[in-house]
């Protein structure tokens, strides 16, 4: 009896741990003149452990859109510890990823691969102590960085370098660095800098 109940928990816990879903708000929105953006405005979404799998992404779409048009993805005041893994097959072409406020923990490279196409990442107010090794080397297009008031202390040397796209590097707030720059000649300084600090 003990170890049918054991069983059952088991297998109740790995569903659990398996059946992320995420409830979207379907945006359409001009943002500038020319660009026509799809967003996913996160309603629901929870994820507190780091072994989350999403698997799912629930609303319903604007006319004929799929989740493949979404570009944008706004999680905004929502729990979000840990991104979930496996995001790329249900939103393979987002290339502005704001998650300011979740309570995000840690961003790694592993992360970052499910978003080649991305150019904006909005990471403003969370809990990031660590910018670790090898972090862009899949986001060639990056063009905004935002990390302001995270508690960074730590960011593994180059991990910018590679980003020759990268217009405006925000991580003021943090403890090892306080900075923005803005252009290639302030971004290069900045670099320096956090060589020196971090
Ligand atoms: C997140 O922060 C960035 C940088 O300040 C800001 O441009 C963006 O609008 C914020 N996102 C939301 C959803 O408030």
């Amino acid at each position: 009896m003990k170890l049918i109940f054991c069983i059952l928990l088991i297998k109740i816990s790995s569903i659990i741990v398996y059946s992320l879903k995420l409830t979207c708000d379907f945006k359409k929105s001009s943002l500038g003149k020319y660009q026509l953006h799809y967003k996913c405005i996160a309603t629901d979404f929870d994820v507190q452990s780091s072994s989350q799998e999403l698997n799912e992404i629930l609303g319903t779409h604007k006319e004929d859109k799929t989740n493949a048009d979404i570009d944008t993805l706004i999680i905004k005041d929502k729990i979000v510890k840990y991104l979930p893994k496996n995001m790329q097959q249900f939103l393979p072409n987002v290339i502005h990823l704001d998650l300011n406020n979740t309570g995000l923990k840690i961003i790694n490279r592993n992360d970052m691969e499910m978003f080649p196409k991305l150019k904006h990442l909005y990471i403003r107010h969370n809990h990031i102590e660590e910018l670790p090794y090898g972090l862009f080397d899949n986001n060639k297009q990056l063009q905004f960085i935002n990390l302001n008031d995270n508690k960074i202390k730590q960011i593994s040397p180059n991990i910018f370098d590679a980003l020759s796209r990268l217009v405006s590097l925000n991580i003021e707030r943090n403890i090892c660095i306080d900075s923005f720059a803005m252009g290639d000649d302030e971004i290069l300084k900045l670099k320096q800098q956090i060589q020196i600090q971090c």
